[in-house]
């Protein structure tokens, strides 16, 4: 028998456990093990019902997904669940932690199934670009009928326990999985109940078969997000299956598309993602069994865009913060932006009708930094000025408590100048938040020259914790995220002296699948930021200096590079903006020429992928899937496409490397030269992934 799963009798109950750490999955010792065990319990007379139940801190978490993309192993996940659905003794799921994917997949396969109060369950598999590939489809509705089965499919998110009391997923909530599950299956024996075999109850189709809308209306509501995405729509047609074949029919077919979609660029990706999100969080340099500081309270200075957002993220997590600003009346606004914010979502329905009070009781408002006194963990949000938070952090050095870890948001200034001003510069570092702070998932972790190990480490923890995805970077001129923006940028800019148009431009980049393109976005920032700098700095960027100069400051000017009428955000094409841009060109002796759309797309996005090799060669990221997590997370990059660094193993660095030359000559531009480390993997025909 297999040492990760075991048989062993209960009086005239099998227990079938798993453990398999860290999450149980389904490997090909576990698949073997289960069919093993199941066998023998049907073959042991004395046995007379089944309970399939994990060790560790989960239920079977799904497949495997390391062995995806391998050759695969015998005995399949269909022939363990029909080993266990044909069982002529009853077989009952103990769930405990999360039932996903193929874990929730054998427990459908199971005649009953029970969990514990706090238990999830779903069939998160459109996350990885995949469908539920070992009959989630087709038993899952089912079980709980095609409208909730459409949403935790297609939608990918878990149910709870209750959820799925309710709908009939589970037959009962328990203390404990195991000892729950045996007394269930000692009642069914009691009461001789008939084995339920979901493969052949169809009740909870009827509705949903006499009127198609029930389901249609279903998808229609979920797949509106899924632009670009294949497996959502997959996984529609997977369940539709349910209404127009026969069980065995829709299950053959669900299995071909779930391999197909295993072997396509979508899942790859997606999978690739998984990993990397994983990885971010193992930290270079930083000793095994580092501790984390303990941070109880927060103290945030500035309650502007990103202060108040920051904050919201910590309440959210039910961490109580102190935000501190200048006077009264900015202190009043930017609470009230919170309690706004607040309100809206539990207008939407996305937060309970208490929440807004109950969270912001969790603010204390105040004026003066000498109120960082008490707080474990000190994040500046106030301008991007270098004196300023200069200031600022010598205040912070004078009032903080001894241990206290002290962060700034900035953008792009220098984080070892910032902590020389402190007496302790080991307790600085960067927790760079991205906009909207309380939505966007990312916070980039600058390790400045002097960052102790376990202020990192307290940051990380800290970040997660607040549900962030948090990625350690190094200080440069915009750390990775906006570094790389600010290549692109410069392209992007480029391309409309040459003769595209700002919708153009965009347009390429929203096909791509980013959620916005770069002129969009500067209107949504306000071009006027980077005019005044520029002004400052004596630099010129001609057609947004002209924009800027003729009042065009973007969407709080309801004009930029687009037009916004009636106070809605859609950016709407300009006639104006065409003439300024071709007036410009002019009075620059510069002439329009055709721009296709490769062209954009390839300099837009190779530009980016260029300075990511700059980055990973000086080390400001540890990893190229480092870089892909910033832009996954930070700047809506899609996930289908894993970020740009994984994009471009796919496209081939050859064909980059090549096409960067070309561009560098062809338009005069130096930065496009292909970065030295690009240069020597495209060479060796490598890949990033392949370069650590
Ligand atoms: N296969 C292989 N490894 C897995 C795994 C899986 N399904 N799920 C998690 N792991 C690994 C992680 O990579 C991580 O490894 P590491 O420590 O080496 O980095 C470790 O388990 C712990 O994972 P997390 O850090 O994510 O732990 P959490 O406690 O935060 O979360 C979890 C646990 C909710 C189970 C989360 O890991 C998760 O969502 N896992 C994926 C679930 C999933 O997508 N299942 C469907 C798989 S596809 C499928 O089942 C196809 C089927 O239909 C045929
Ligand atoms: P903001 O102008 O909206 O807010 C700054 C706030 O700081 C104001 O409310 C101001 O009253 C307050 N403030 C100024 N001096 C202060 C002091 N001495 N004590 C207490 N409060 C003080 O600016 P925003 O956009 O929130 O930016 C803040 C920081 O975050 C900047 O460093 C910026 O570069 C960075 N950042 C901004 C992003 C964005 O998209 N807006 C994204 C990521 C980082």
């Amino acid at each position: 028998m297999s040492n990760v799963v075991t048989l062993e009798r209960l009086e005239t109950v099998g227990i079938i456990k798993i453990d398999s750490p860290p999450v149980n999955a389904l490997s090909t010792a576990v698949r073997k093990g289960i069919l093993e065990c199941t066998k023998q319990a049907i073959a042991d007379p004395q046995i007379k019902a089944i309970v399939l139940t994990c060790a560790g801190r989960t239920f079977i978490a799904g497949a495997d997904i390391t062995e995806f993309g391998k050759p695969a192993q015998e005995p399949g996940l269909d022939k363990v669940l029909q080993e266990i659905e044909n069982s002529p003794k009853p077989v009952v799921a103990a769930i405990h932690g999360t039932a996903l994917g193929g874990g929730l997949e054998v427990a459908l396969a199971c005649h009953y199934r029970v969990a514990v109060k706090d238990a999830k369950l779903g069939l998160p598999e459109v996350k990885l670009g995949l469908l539920p590939g070992a009959g989630g489809t087709q038993r899952l509705p089912r079980a709980v009928g095609p409208e909730l089965a459409v949403k935790m499919i297609v939608g990918g998110d878990p149910i709870n326990a209750d959820a799925a009391l309710q709908a009939g997923l589970i037959e009962e909530i328990v203390d404990g999985p195991a000892a729950g599950a045996q007394i269930f299956a000692n009642k069914v024996l009691a009461e001789n109940r008939p084995l339920r075999k979901l493969r052949d109850d169809d009740s909870k189709l009827a509705a949903a078969r006499a009127d198609r809308s029930i389901f249609t209306n279903a998808v229609a509501a979920l797949t509106k997000r899924a632009r670009g995405l294949e497996a959502p729509f997959a996984a529609a047609d997977a369940i539709s299956y349910t209404l127009d074949l026969p069980f065995d029919e829709g299950l053959r077919k669900e299995h071909e598309t779930f391999l197909q979609l295993l072997a396509g660029e979508q899942s790859i990706a997606q999978r690739y993602a998984f990993f990397a999100e994983r990885e971010a969080a193992k930290l270079a340099g930083v000793p095994a069994g580092t501790k984390p500081r303990t941070i109880e309270r927060v103290a945030i200075i500035g309650g502007g865009t990103m202060g108040g957002g920051i904050a919201m993220s910590f309440v959210n997590a039910g961490i109580p913060v102190t935000l501190i600003e200048t006077g009264e009346e900015q202190l009043t606004r930017g609470l009230g932006v919170m309690r706004k914010n607040y309100d809206a979502s539990a207008a939407r329905g996305g937060i309970p009708a208490d929440a807004p009070a109950k969270r912001m009781a969790l603010v204390n408002g105040v004026v003066g930094i000498e109120n960082v006194k008490d707080t474990d963990l000190i994040i500046e949000a106030v301008f991007e000025t270098m004196t300023i938070k200069k200031s600022i952090f010598g205040l912070i050095d004078t009032y903080a408590k001894p241990g206290a870890v002290l962060a700034t948001n900035t953008s792009f200034l220098d984080i070892n100048e910032i902590a020389e001003v402190t007496k302790r510069p080991q307790d600085v570092l960067g927790m760079h938040f991205f906009s909207p702070a309380n939505v966007m998932k990312l916070c980039e972790i600058v390790r400045a020259d002097k960052t102790a190990p376990d202020v990192l480490s307290t940051a990380v923890a800290v970040a997660r914790k607040i549900a962030k995805i948090p990625v350690v970077v190094g200080v440069c001129d915009g750390f990775v995220g906006n570094r790389m923006l600010m290549a692109r940028t410069k392209q992007a800019e480029k391309l409309l002296f040459e003769g595209a148009l700002p919708q153009q431009v965009d347009a390429v980049i929203t096909k791509f699948g980013l959620p916005m393109g770069p002129f969009a976005m500067g209107d949504l920032a306000g071009l006027d930021i980077g005019w005044r700098s520029r002004k400052d700095r004596g630099i010129k960027s001609e057609i947004e200096d002209a924009l800027c100069e003729a009042g065009r400051f973007g969407q709080k000017t309801g004009q930029g590079y687009y037009k916004y009428e009636g106070g809605s955000r859609a950016p709407l094409p300009d006639p104006d903006v065409e003439k300024l841009i071709d007036a410009t060109l002019l009075r620059l002796g510069r002439k329009r020429r055709v721009v296709t759309d490769e062209e954009i797309l390839e300099r837009v996005t190779y530009s980016m992928i260029n300075e990511g090799a700059r980055i990973l060669e000086e080390g400001i990221a540890a990893r190229p899937s480092d870089i892909d997590i910033v832009w996954l997370y930070g700047y809506g990059w899609p996930i289908y496409r894993g970020g740009p660094m994984h994009y471009a193993d796919q496209v081939g660095l050859r064909h980059v490397a090549d096409r960067l030359s070309y561009y560098a000559a062809e338009t005069n531009d130096p930065s496009l030269e292909p970065a030295p480390a690009l240069k020597r993997l495209a060479q060796q025909g490598g890949t990033f992934a392949g370069s650590r």
